[in-house]
C-alpha cells in the first residue's frame, strides 16, 4: 500500500515539555484544508505532556534524550536521521529547549522554524518574560521565525503584539503571550506550506499576504 500520499507538507515537531504549541499545530492540521500534516514528534525529554498529546492525536512520537549522546552534533545527527527516515520535509520547534548546532540548522535551512515568546530581536534566550518585566517595556509578544545558527536571530514570519500591564507577573504575561503563540504558529505554518513565504539569503520573502 505504501505511505499516505496527501500532497500536504510533512512536518516534524520538536518539543521538550507541555506541548501547547504542538497542540495548536495538531488542531490546525486536523482541519481538512490545512496544507500540512505532522508525521513525527520528537521530544528530548521523556515523560513530558507533549508526548501524550501526540499519542492522543495518533502521531508517531520518539524520545531522543540529549544526555544519551556524547556531543551536540551526535544528538543533532540522531534527530536528523529520525526526521529524514519519517519523510519530514519541514520542522517546527515548539518549546524545544536545546540549542541546535550549526550543521543541523544549515542542513534544514529555510525548512526550520521556531516560536519564541517575545517580539524578536528583543529579549532572546531564556527567562524571557522576566527579562521583559525587568526592562519595564509596555509591549511584548511572540515571534515565529526561521532558524539560523545564531540563537533566536532568524528572520520573522509572523509576530503578534500583546500589552504588558502594570502589575503583570511572569505568569500573567506568559499566559497572555501564549494565547497569541497558539494563533500565530498555525498561521505561519500555513503560509510556509502554501509557498507564500520563503527564506532567501537570510530574509523572509512574502509572495502574497492575501
Ligand atoms: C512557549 O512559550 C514557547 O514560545 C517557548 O516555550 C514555551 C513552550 O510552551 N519557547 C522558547 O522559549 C524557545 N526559546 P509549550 O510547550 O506549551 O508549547
Amino acid at each position: 500500500m505504501g505511505g499516505k500520499v496527501t500532497g500536504k507538507l510533512k512536518v516534524g515537531v520538536l518539543i521538550s515539555g507541555r506541548g501547547s504549541n504542538l497542540q495548536a499545530l495538531i488542531d490546525a492540521c486536523a482541519e481538512r484544508d490545512f496544507p500540512a500534516e505532522i508525521v513525527l514528534v520528537i521530544s528530548n525529554v521523556a515523560g513530558v505532556y507533549g508526548l501524550e498529546r501526540a499519542k492522543k492525536a495518533r502521531i508517531p512520537a520518539l524520545v531522543i534524550p540529549h544526555g544519551n549522546y556524547p556531543s551536540r552534533e551526535a544528538f543533532d545527527d540522531a534527530m536528523d536521521d529520525a526526521l529524514r527516515a519519517a519523510g519530514v520535509e519541514f520542522i517546527c520547534l515548539a518549546g524545544f529547549m536545546r540549542l541546535l548546532g550549526a550543521k543541523f540548522a544549515r542542513g534544514w535551512e529555510g525548512k526550520l522554524v521556531n516560536i519564541h515568546p517575545s517580539l524578536l530581536p528583543a529579549f532572546k534566550g531564556v527567562r524571557v518574560h522576566e527579562q521583559v518585566l525587568d526592562a519595564g517595556v509596555a509591549m511584548s509578544g511572540a515571534t515565529v521565525h526561521f532558524v539560523i545558527p545564531e540563537l533566536d536571530s532568524g528572520p520573522a514570519i509572523v509576530q503578534a503584539e500583546v500589552p504588558v500591564h502594570p502589575g503583570d507577573t511572569v505568569e500573567t504575561l506568559a499566559a497572555r503571550v501564549l494565547k497569541q503563540e497558539h494563533v500565530i504558529y498555525p498561521i505561519a505554518l500555513r503560509m510556509v506550506a502554501e509557498g507564500r513565504v520563503k527564506y532567501e539569503n537570510g530574509r523572509v520573502v512574502i509572495r502574497d499576504r492575501a
